[in-house]
């Protein structure tokens, strides 16, 4: 069979007594000395640890090792008390078991320690998140506050718890810590004002008055001396290793974690204080008349600092002190107290002020811790009590704390020694009985309402009558004399006549735990625990409200005169509730014990060991675990747990569930003397085979929890598909319809494109047809015509002239031509030939004719215009014409002289009479007579001189004499010179080597100029004995003055010469004429 190796293989010694081989209380120990030594302090016996105290603190408690031991299986790691408390936990949570652990050992071996260690790893473990970590803050934090109210130095322990306590820590459904709730047994209060030597005081008076600020001690009216005070021993007040000084920082810091008030601190610290004080008040005696001895305090001064702390009246208080008042029925009887009387009033007031304090403080604590929730809590409940004690001088303490003990090993006992054979033997399993130590008739001896001690002391103090302590031991003589656990001198069993280590106010119980002797001494009075009601009432009056709170029975109004239940009754009461509360859980056994008796480290005493783990009963807890089996559990739940193992069972068994397990078994072929049958239980001999069990089962859970996730995932993806087919499906519909729908409107579409097709082409060849048939009966009808014309022309032929057709084209013809003529008579122009109008021809045709007639027409009408000439405007025009030849787009000035008639003789010569003398001098008839500027070779300038021009020469003379100044015969005159401009200048060049040459050629200008040239050349064309005049047309030309040529140049000037011409000489061969320029 596989399962999984545990780390109990590689260990030092045995890491699981059940596996000690050979088993003898010698191996035990050296089992237990060896692991000790390699600092394996923890070691099982089955699921019990047994916690070794170190003393001194080892790296076995960092937040890895929780980690390590985090959800792990408890024998799969070395033993430690995490492994405990991690398995404790998760049955809480996983299988809703409430559960407790109980931690025993005697004083000084390490419960207080171990619980504070499984409550860390409860709370590393666990839930996180504000809430939650604020609870268990204050569940933590709730530990220093009670040890230093409730834990003192010892001589076998320096942190001793003097109080019981049992904490029940509330989780939700999830296992996140809701609250708690503390229940604190029976405080060890006779240490308030008296303490064995070697021994402390309760760890907070040492604490206030080493770490509280000066200003607090002053407010608390306190001295950090020690020796000041009589209720602090002086001989132990400082512990090696202890500082009470940081520990009152830390005890202020928790209390105001756990949610105290300020005020509340304060009040909680002057009750302390007020305990000190209490302690300080000293008694003297002082003589009454009546013989008898009063009390009377001796130094008030504490008194009244006492009574300023707590608001009391001091006179209330001394009176108290002084007085006792009995009240019975009817009567109240006031006695006075004596110094012994008034010291123990003292004492029971201080020890009743702090023991109440403490339960207030517990009561408080619980208020802040409790849980918010009212859901169903699921409980862990963590036992630590007082250990076990044996002293020198064993009281009333000693034996509540043993009887306490004493039970908790019977709980033990019937849970996993009687109980578990018992079972075997119900169950019908084949079991041989291991014998041990059944402590039941010791804690009858204690605890029988009959006869039992503390029955017997409850009596001995409701009796009437003198009670002393004396008394009682009697009456436990009588009573318990046969009892074998019961031991005294005066007894009549004459066994311990002679043992004088049994003094005679003592008697002994042999404990589970050892033989231990209790002096009575006190006992009736402890039990009593009587608080004068003076005092109390006192105590009521005060003005502090924590004070008034303690004290409720001290209110006047509500006076009990029933008795109070004793302290024996009371802690029995309290102790069977404790019981019968942890016998409904789910036991955890956590067995301390202490190495040796030094609080040294590295000691292991054999002795010391050897007593502890035989009165723990721990070789019979091995024997038992190892004869039984280490695990078992109802059919049903275990069928339930893991049905899943096997297919047969899986998922329902219809069987019995007896059946059902065994299939199981046999299915998983576990080993047949790995379990046993029982009559409603199946039994697991090895851890390992619930082991593998539990292995198999995470295997198979996670399988299943495959299974599910692959069934749901396929679901999923099924529902999904299954969705995507649907919604596929919609879409294809849609689509298929939208395509269907589409293809449609194509056909649809394309049919009628065809059939509009099919139709047109039948429709056109129907046309066609039609057409045919219309041209056919056109056809047949021009056919017809013809042939009928043919005919009909064929049968009229001889009625008509052959040539008739002509004749009517010509006739039409002629209508046209006659009409045009006659029309064109009408529409003739003027006779004017610069008309240019002419008539609209009618027809195209006439086109030709039309211009023709126009041209006609014009030459005639310029015939007949001529045709009206007289002989001087024809010899005028033919002078006008000649000019034209000559100048007519060569001379710039020729278009203005057009329109000018030439008349010849501008200055009427032969009529003016101022010419007379120039006229007779003219034998020719003057052709010309003109005045014209001859232009001076020496400046350019002209000279106004007539120009004459004759047949046969040309004259100038003074204009105003009209003397000849030249007479030039034209046959001389070789040529004339003028310029292409509109200027008046010309040269008349005379023939070289002629007798008018001598004087050079003349250059004259005249407006004139055009009529004076045509005529100069007209004589020359129509003289036939001389030749044809040259004319020169050109800009530039010389002139012949004299001996020198002169270049005339012509140039066209801007508008700013002026609008005159302009000459001027240049050099001796240039004049320059600038000749305005024509627009
Ligand atoms: N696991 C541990 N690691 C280190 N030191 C330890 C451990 N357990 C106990 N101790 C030491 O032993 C001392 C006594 O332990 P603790 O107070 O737990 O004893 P106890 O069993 O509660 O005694 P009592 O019955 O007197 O209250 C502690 O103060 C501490 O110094
Ligand atoms: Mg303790």
């Amino acid at each position: 069979m596989e399962v999984k190796t545990s780390l109990l293989d590689n260990m030092i010694g045995v890491g699981d007594m059940v596996l000690l081989e050979p088993l003898s209380e010698d191996s035990f120990l050296d089992n237990l000395r060896k692991r000790f030594d390699h600092n394996e302090i923890y070691t099982y016996i089955g699921s019990v640890v047994i916690s070794m105290n170190p003393y001194r603190s080892l790296p076995i408690y960092t937040p890895d090792k929780v980690e390590e031991y985090r959800n792990r299986n408890f024998y799969e790691l070395s033993p430690h008390i995490y492994a405990l408390a991690d398995e404790a936990y998760r049955s809480l949570r996983d299988q809703d078991k409430d559960q407790c652990i109980l931690i025993t050992g005697e004083s000084g071996a390490g419960k207080t320690e171990a619980s504070k260690l499984v409550m860390s790893y409860v709370a590393a473990v666990c839930g996180k998140g504000q809430e939650v970590n604020k609870v268990k803050e204050q569940l933590l934090q709730s530990n220093p506050v009670l040890e230093a109210f409730g834990n003192a130095k010892t001589v076998r322990n320096d942190n001793s718890s003097r109080f019981g306590k049992y904490m029940d820590i509330e989780f939700d459904f999830k296992g996140d810590p809701l609250g708690g709730v503390i229940s604190n047994y029976l405080l060890e209060k006779s240490r308030v004002v008296k303490q064995p030597r070697g021994e402390r005081n309760f760890h907070i008076f040492y604490q206030l008055l080493s770490g509280a600020s000066d200003d607090t001690l002053k407010k608390l009216k306190l001295d950090r001396d020690f020796s000041k005070y009589n209720y602090l021993s002086l001989d132990s007040a400082v512990v090696n290793g202890l500082d009470d000084a940081a520990n009152f920082r830390t005890v202020r810091n928790a209390m105001q974690i756990v949610g105290f008030m300020e005020d509340e601190v304060q009040s909680v610290l002057e009750l302390v204080a007020a305990v000190l004080k209490l302690g300080n008040i000293e008694f003297k005696p002082e003589s009454r008349s009546n013989g008898t001895d009063e009390s009377r305090i001796k130094d008030k001064n504490d008194l009244k600092e006492m009574c300023e702390l707590l608001g009391i009246e001091q006179s209330v208080l001394e009176r108290a002190f002084s007085y006792r008042t009995v009240e019975a029925k009817m009567e109240k009887v006031s006695t006075t107290l004596n110094v012994a009387q008034a010291y123990y009033a003292r004492d029971a007031l201080a020890k009743n002020l702090y023991s109440r304090l403490f339960t207030w403080l517990v009561t408080r604590i619980n208020e802040s811790i409790k849980a918010q929730a009212k859901t169903r809590h699921k409980v862990m409940g963590v036992l630590d009590i007082y250990g076990f004690e044996i002293f020198e001088d064993n009281s009333f303490e000693q034996f509540i704390i043993n009887y306490c003990n004493e039970k908790l090993q019977q709980i033990f006992i019937e849970l996993t020694l009687r109980e578990e054979q018992e079972e075997y033997v119900r169950e019908g399993i084949e079991w041989t009985n291991i014998e041990y130590f059944n402590n039941a008739v010791i804690c009858d001896l204690i605890e029988n309402n009959q006869n039992g001690i503390l029955a017997m002391l409850d009596e001995e103090c409701l009796r009437p009558g003198t009670v002393t302590d004396e008394t009682f031991l009697d009456k436990l003589n009588t009573i318990c004399a046969e009892h074998q656990h019961f031991e005294s001198r005066l007894s009549k069993n004459s066994k311990f006549l002679t043992d004088h280590s049994l003094p005679h106010n003592c008697f002994r119980i042999q404990h589970y735990a050892g033989k231990v002797l209790y002096r009575v001494e006190s006992f009736v009075d402890k039990n009593n625990d009587l608080l004068y009601r003076d005092l109390s009432q006192a105590m009521y009056k005060a003005n502090h409200s924590l004070i008034k709170q303690l004290f409720p029975e001290g209110n006047p109004a509500k006076v009990n005169l029933k008795r109070p239940p004793t302290a024996g009754s009371q802690f029995k009461t309290s102790v069977g509730t404790l019981m019968r509360n942890l016998q409904t859980k789910n036991p955890n056994y956590i067995r301390c014990i202490k190495p040796n008796d030094k609080k040294a480290s590295h000691i292991f005493t054999d002795s010391l060991v050897c007593h502890q783990v035989r009165y723990l009963g721990l070789m019979e807890n091995v024997r038992v675990r190892r004869a039984g089996y280490a695990f078992r559990q109802a059919y049903e739940p275990c069928l339930e747990r893991y049905k899943m193992l096997c297919k047969k069972t899986w998922p329902h068994w219809n069987g019995p569930a007896r059946e059902g397990v065994e299939v199981l078994m046999a299915d998983l072929q576990v080993p047949a003397e790995e379990f046993s049958y029982g009559r409603s239980k199946i039994f697991i001999r090895n851890p390992r085979t619930l082991f593998f069990l539990e292995e198999r089962r995470r295997q198979c859970l996670q399988d299943l929890a495959s299974l599910i996730q692959k069934i749901y995932r396929g679901w999923k993806c099924r529902t999904q598909f299954l969705l995507l087919k649907k919604s596929q499906i919609v879409v294809a519909a849609w689509y298929r319809r939208f395509a269907q729908q589409k293809k449609y409107q194509k056909i649809k579409s394309a049919t009628t494109v065809m059939q509009s097709y099919a139709r047109g082409w039948q429709a056109r060849k129907l046309l066609r047809e039609l057409k045919y048939q219309k041209r056919c009966k056109e056809a047949v009808t021009t056919i017809a015509a013809f042939w009928h014309g043919t005919q009909v022309r064929r049968e009229y032929r001889k009625f008509f002239r052959a040539n008739a057709g002509k004749k009517i084209y010509d006739f039409t013809i002629q209508r046209i031509m006659q009409k045009y003529f006659l029309g064109l008579k009408t529409t003739l122009p003027s006779m004017s030939p610069i008309d240019k109008n002419w008539p609209v021809r009618p027809y195209r045709f006439l086109d030709g004719v039309h211009k023709e007639l126009r041209r006609i027409f014009h030459l005639w009408r310029c015939k007949k215009y001529r045709e009206k000439f007289t002989e001087e405007r024809k010899a005028v025009y033919e002078e006008k014409l000649e000019a034209s030849e000559i100048f007519k787009d060569k001379k710039a000035l020729y278009p203005s002289s057009v329109s000018q008639p030439f008349k010849g003789d501008y200055l009427e010569i032969s009529k003016n009479p101022k010419y007379q003398k120039l006229n007779s001098a003219v034998d020719e008839k003057v052709l010309l007579a003109d005045v014209v500027n001859k232009i001076n070779r020496a400046n350019g300038k002209g000279t106004a001189r007539i120009f004459l021009l004759t047949k046969k020469s040309v004259l100038l003379a003074d204009q105003k004499t009209g003397q000849v100044k030249a007479s030039v015969p034209l046959p001389d005159v070789a040529s004339v010179s003028v310029s292409t401009q509109s200027d008046g200048f010309f040269a008349l060049k005379l023939k070289e080597g002629s007798a008018s040459a001598v004087k050079g050629d003349f250059l004259l200008s005249s407006e004139r100029l055009i009529e004076i040239i045509t005529k100069l050349h007209r004589i020359g064309a129509t003289t036939a004995d001389r030749d044809q005049l040259n004319i020169d047309i050109s800009d530039e030309f010389l002139v012949q003055f004299k001996q020198d040529k002169v270049c005339v140049k012509f140039i066209q000037g801007g508008p700013k010469n002026g609008s005159g011409v302009s000459c001027k000489r240049k050099n001796n061969r240039l004049l320059e004429v600038s000749v305005p320029t024509t627009a």
